[in-house]
């Protein structure tokens, strides 16, 4: 099977794209963080030596010089219903600026995704820096994330709080708090699990080039029959004039495993002293905070952006992998230039399992392989991507029976950046 992008792409030059020795990192190093316009520090190199896959690593050299970066993490996605899929979430790409539109991304991307596919990784999922770069490979925007502010000057819950919060040192957050998201990030769709590296650097246990990444300080929740069900990772920005105090609240990370979790957390951030507003950067497009107000006009969303960008690379294996909201079957034709994913798949779907296999059968619906992508969380609906040209009803209704199909309970997800 083809499986490099035939159309319009371009074949890197001169400089030559290759795996990366443990010599060559401080200038791998280098190339990223310049091109992030991020400072370098000594001791950087060595923390990626002890922490990041080299068999997931990719260099542009030209002579010894660092010209392009690129590696991936394997990720475990949930994905509606509680499964999980092998992912390769992509990271660190960096192409220099003399260096950039030759083709460089395009080579590593497609080395990438080529590995990916071999290492049976069901899809490659990704945050871009720039919403235009990555549709080209097959990327479809799959997460939204919302940042809400919440005015807290006479907020007042419609029901109390149980349950009891306690603050936690560093040390006592990163024994509970890996356990705690572990368990709710395989209920919600769209989250990826995190390794120890990821929790010692927010914990401060563990500091890059010399420099402790600790912020703020972490509360954790116990509900009424004494279990750990929620934590909560806040920062204080103090404001003040004249005495008068009008500082923000910075919510980090708030993860409540259930409704008495939920509204206990966020009261407490809510009620903190000394703070007239709270922030909440990376959240779900389906907050219910609101709803738990006796004014929801408190709460507002100031801001969203696309988070995670998914790439199918195998079709059976992602569709099979979820749960549906009703039972049904779909033929879908998935246009893929690249092939890993091109083809036309009978989806045989309901909430207790799926099947999903290659067929003659004539499709129903016809998809880019990133608009797959895009519905398959059910972050995006079949019928908005049919309005908008990404997806072609091939036999009327077709999208709104997908849409019913692919629907979820609760907006899928992703809290965590890498
Ligand atoms: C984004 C970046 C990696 C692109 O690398 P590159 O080697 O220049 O990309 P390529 O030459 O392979 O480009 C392939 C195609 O994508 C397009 N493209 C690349 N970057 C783009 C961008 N930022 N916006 C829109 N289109 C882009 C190119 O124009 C080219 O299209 P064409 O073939 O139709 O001319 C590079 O510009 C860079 O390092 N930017 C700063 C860091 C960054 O944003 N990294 C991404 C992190 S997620």
């Amino acid at each position: 099977m083809a499986r490099r992008p035939s159309i319009g792409y371009r074949q890197a030059m001169a400089p030559n794209v290759r795996a990366v020795e443990v010599e060559e990192f401080p200038a791998w190093v280098d190339q990223m963080y310049r091109t992030f316009f991020q400072p370098t520090a000594e001791g950087l190199a060595q923390h990626y030596v002890e922490t990041i896959d080299r068999t997931r690593m990719l260099g542009a050299f030209e002579g010894a010089a660092v010209v392009a970066t690129l590696r991936s993490d394997l990720q475990e996605l949930t994905v509606p219903g509680g499964g999980v899929l092998a992912a390769s979430g992509l990271t660190n790409v960096t192409v220099a600026p003399s260096h950039r539109r030759r083709g460089l991304l395009t080579e590593m991307a497609t080395r990438e995704l080529d590995a990916a596919k071999d290492r049976g990784e069901a899809c490659s999922t990704l945050i871009a820096a720039e919403y235009p770069i990555y549709g080209r490979f097959g990327y479809g925007p799959a997460t939204t994330s919302v940042r809400y502010e919440v005015a807290t000057g006479g907020l007042r819950f419609t029901r109390p709080s149980t349950g009891r919060l306690e603050l936690v040192d560093p040390v006592r957050f990163l024994e509970v708090a890996p356990g705690i998201y572990d368990q709710f990030r395989r209920a919600q769709p769209g989250s990826i699990d995190r390794n120890e590296v990821w929790w010692e650097v927010v914990t401060g246990q563990r500091s890059i080039a010399g420099r402790p990444q600790v912020q703020g300080t972490q509360a954790v929740f116990y509900g009424a029959a004494g279990e750990l069900a929620g934590y909560v990772r806040y920062e204080g920005k103090p404001q003040t004039s004249d005495l008068r105090h009008h500082g923000t609240v910075v919510v980090h990370e708030l993860v409540a495993l259930g409704a008495e979790a939920y509204r206990a957390l966020w009261g407490f951030v809510a009620e903190l002293d000394l703070a007239v507003m709270v922030e909440a950067p990376m959240r779900p497009t389906d907050e219910l905070l609101p709803l738990l107000l006796h004014d929801a006009r408190k709460v507002t969303v100031a801001g969203s952006h696309d988070h995670l960008w998914l790439r199918p690379l195998d079709v059976e294996a992602m569709l099979e992998a979820r749960r549906y909201q009703v039972a049904g079957q779909l033929v879908i034709e998935v246009h893929d230039p690249s092939g890993y994913a091109d083809g036309r798949f009978e989806l045989d779907g309901s909430p207790e399992g799926a099947s999903c296999k290659r067929t003659p059968r004539s499709a129903e619906l016809e998809a880019s392989v990133g608009a797959l992508g895009a519905a398959y969380l059910g972050g995006h609906r079949w019928t908005d991507l049919e309005h908008a040209g990404w997806v072609r009803e091939l036999v009327p209704g077709a999208a709104a029976r997908a849409d019913l199909l692919f629907g979820t309970l609760r907006a899928p997800w992703c809290s965590t950046w890498f």
